[in-house]
């Protein structure tokens, strides 16, 4: 996983820039236009008020120091410093809008983004790994910003420095800018060639970057199992691969870095010794002013910047793009198919799945792995229905379907005889109380973990809900109660406590239909015997689907369904299965330790 995630997080080098994408990036600041227009404005006067200072020399050295003329030379110094003024202030006014408006549409972009994700299926979560989302909300969306404020901004800026430089020096000598105009796409080429090879090797060490801290992380989340399993060292070794080919990436990188400025500098001293020997070569033959040359030999450095940073800027702007891509792809992933069924009153709660078959994979192909096989059962309105089997025979695949996370490839499944593939998904969810196997605490307390953040449930409501499934008599020992936070990944609460405070959850929400998926988890007898009654209150009056491991849920249910490698294989209620001294007989007897004595 993680090689094929560093490939494709890698940024291919020399592709050009996709007009395209960058129309739709712009799309984005299309609301703060007005800010946009603002700080180009801001560009074009600041760079005119930068450029200004060798000019304002050339007339000093050509009309007051050479002729030795001191009358008006004090006006030249005022300009110089009312121009170092408003350049200071244009350039911060211009850098605080720049990033005001990249923040702006940033937010704009994570929360499109953010949005979006809540709306995929849960299959696509199934194959993209949580890192990789992270990374799009978060890395992807910086370089998206420095797109904007390092790469777009800063391109405006120093491609206006460099007409302007150049128009400059026309005006002063037009031989001297001849020969500049001349220099200049050499000097860019050279420029972007080191700047290419530089920025080559750091996008390698990037890639390993990413295998890198997949390897970490990875390791840091299963601690829990390498230990236990006292795998250390097959992980230290596998971290110290990637460790070590980061490592090389990144001191091959440093080697470029560290000839990248001195060539560069060495370069720009080669253009300024030329000027010098031009310059004064013309200057003796009085062809030339030497104000211009003064002048000269301030653009000539001032040239070099900006020629440097459009360089430096292409490689921002690429990998902007292919973040860009990424973005706009996770954007543009079809979000989950839903209905529009919205019952008119109160749900009945009837449950029907008709012939029933499902793979997580695709069905291309014969071979498809059929999870589900032929599934057909019923369950009438406030009846329920007990699921048992195997681990792995598809139990928790059922509820997933009932809930609509997955589609169906054959057969359908209903709820009021309306297939949950009409339903309003939203809608089919908010009647059905699902109870998972593994219950998933937010960062937060207890109470907002019940009421999810409906702001709709007061809080006589949740504690009645806590109270009435058991839930009650943990939370209210607690030291802050209703109001304790709950530890990352709630880890501060046991499996059973969870599952009680799931409970709560459901009934708060009173949905129509609870489906329960019993945690297979050991439980101490005392929480068991809480957890059995709240199931008991739970099922009242509800259609209820429970994937049951205990006796007496699967006991009190109106039909068990025995599922077998994904087929149904018995039906009927506990004492017909029993007598038929089936599979479910023979579990009963594994499971329970009971009829060995039958
Ligand atoms: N998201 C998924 N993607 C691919 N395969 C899956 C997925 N979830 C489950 N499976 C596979 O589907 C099969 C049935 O899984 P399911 O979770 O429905 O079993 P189960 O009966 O609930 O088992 P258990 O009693 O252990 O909870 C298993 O072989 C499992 O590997
Ligand atoms: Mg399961």
């Amino acid at each position: 996983m993680t090689s094929s995630m560093a490939q494709e997080e890698s940024t291919p080098l020399g592709r050009g820039l996709d007009l395209r994408v960058l129309a739709r990036l712009l799309r984005y600041l299309l609301p703060y236009a007005p800010w946009v227009g603002l700080t180009l404005l801001f560009i074009l006067i600041g760079s005119l008020a930068r450029q200004a200072g060798p000019l304002i020399t050339k007339f000093a050295v050509d009309d007051h120091f050479r002729p030795g003329i001191v009358d008006g030379f004090d006006t030249l110094v005022y300009i110089y410093l009312g121009l170092l003024i408003l350049q200071f202030a244009l350039g911060y006014c211009e850098s605080w809008a720049t990033n005001m408006v990249g923040q702006w549409a940033m937010r704009d972009v994570r929360m499109q983004m953010f949005r979006h994700l809540q709306r995929l299926p849960l299959r696509f979560f199934d194959h993209t790994p949580i890192g990789r989302l992270m990374a799009r909300n978060t890395s992807d969306v910086d370089a998206l910003n420095e797109l904007f404020t390092d790469g777009l901004v800063a391109l405006v800026s120093d491609v206006v420095t460099i007409v302007t430089i150049l128009s400059l020096i026309f005006y002063m000598d037009v031989r001297m800018g001849l020969l500049t105009a001349v220099c200049l796409p050499v000097s860019f080429a050279a420029t972007v060639w080191l700047q290419r090879v530089t920025y080559g090797s750091y996008q390698e060490a990037r890639t390993r970057f990413a295998s890198f801290a997949s390897s970490l992380q990875e390791a840091i989340s299963g601690m829990e199992v390498v230990q236990l399993f006292g795998s250390e060292d097959r992980r230290s070794r596998s971290f110290a691969h990637s460790n070590e080919r980061y490592l090389e990436a990144r001191l091959l990188a440093s080697r470029y870095h560290s000839a990248y400025f001195p060539s560069m500098e060495m370069w720009g001293g080669l253009l300024l010794a030329l000027t010098l020997w031009y310059g004064t070569g013309q200057i003796s033959k009085q062809e030339m002013e030497w104000g211009v040359l003064v002048a000269m030999l301030q653009y000539v450095p001032r040239f070099f910047m900006p020629l440097r940073d459009i360089a430096e800027r292409y490689a921002t702007v690429q990998t902007a793009m292919a973040s860009a891509e990424r973005i706009f792809e996770l954007v543009e992933t079809e979000p989950e198919a839903t209905g529009s069924h919205r019952p008119p009153q109160q749900v009945q709660g009837r449950i029907e799945f008709r012939s029933v078959s499902f793979t997580y994979g695709d069905t291309h192909g014969d071979d498809a792995e059929w999870i589900l096989r032929d599934v057909s059962f019923t369950v009438e309105p406030g009846q329920s229905l007990a699921i048992v089997g195997a681990t792995g025979a598809g139990k928790s695949t059922v509820v997933s379907l009932l809930c609509r996370f997955y589609e169906v490839q054959k057969g359908a499944v209903l709820v009021d005889g309306v297939d949950v593939k009409d339903w309003d998904a939203r809608d089919l969810r908010r009647r059905i109380g699902l109870v998972q196997q593994d219950v998933f605490l937010f960062a937060g307390t207890i109470g907002e973990n019940i009421s999810l953040g409906d702001p709709e449930l007061s809080r006589e409501h949740l504690e009645a809900a806590a109270r009435h499934t058991n839930a009650d008599r943990f939370i209210r020992p607690l030291p802050k109660g209703y109001d304790q936070p709950v530890g990352e990944r709630g880890v501060s609460l046991s499996a059973g406590q969870r599952q009680l405070l799931s409970f709560a959850r459901v009934l708060a929400a009173n949905p129509e239909i609870l489906v329960l998926d019993e945690a297979t988890a050991n439980i101490d007898t005392e929480t068991e015997m809480w957890i059995q009654d709240a199931v008991g209150r739970l099922m009242q009056q509800r259609t209820s689907l429970v994937i049951a491991h205990r006796l007496s849920t699967v006991r009190t249910a109106d039909t068990i369904l025995v599922l077998h490698h994904g087929e149904v294989r018995e039906m009927g209620p506990h004492d017909t299965l029993l007598a038929k001294r089936g599979l479910y007989y023979r579990l009963h007897q594994l499971q329970y330790g009971e009829g060995k004595s039958a």
